[in-house]
């Protein structure tokens, strides 16, 4: 593991999202798999996956658990993270990143965002050449 690759990507847990979690004892479970220090801007690529996590808190149970993966090679680094929520409905997928889109759910208690984390995460990504996209199974 390189300290700054580490530094670079693990930023947003002890700025801001870390203490969002703690309050909602959600625990983020942080691997990072790779030496790649990636490239472009490191702040904004940061905030992108912030917005994913913090999305990741919002979304996922009390008490649950979140992982953060970031992983790479020379060409490519890929950050991936996991929330044990409800997920997303077949379709909405894509939705969450058209702006203000916001998935209403019965007795869904959660203070409804700007629905502009998503968007803006898409275009940072897309800005550094990259993709960005949802996995959301079917629960039975
Ligand atoms: N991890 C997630 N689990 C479930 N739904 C999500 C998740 N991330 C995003 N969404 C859905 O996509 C919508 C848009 O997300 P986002 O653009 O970050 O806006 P906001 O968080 O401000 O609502 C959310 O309101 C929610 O309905
Ligand atoms: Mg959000």
């Amino acid at each position: 593991m390189s300290r700054s690759t580490c530094r670079r990507y693990s930023r947003p847990f002890w700025r801001g999202s870390g203490f969002k979690a703690k309050s909602r004892r959600i625990h983020l479970d942080v691997k990072v798999e790779t030496l790649e220090q990636g490239f472009g801007d490191h702040r904004k690529l940061r905030q992108a996956l912030s917005k994913l996590i913090d999305n990741a808190i919002k979304f996922g149970p009390h008490g649950s658990e979140i992982l953060v993966r970031v992983s790479g090679d020379p060409t490519h680094l890929l950050f991936e993270v996991y929330d044990q929520g409800e997920g997303l409905l077949p379709g909405e997928g894509e939705k969450v990143f058209d702006p203000f889109f916001h998935a209403d759910r019965v007795g869904d208690e959660r203070a409804p965002g700007r629905g502009l984390g998503c968007p803006v995460a898409k275009k940072i990504v897309e800005a550094h050449g990259g993709h960005i996209w949802v996995e959301s199974p079917p629960k039975n």
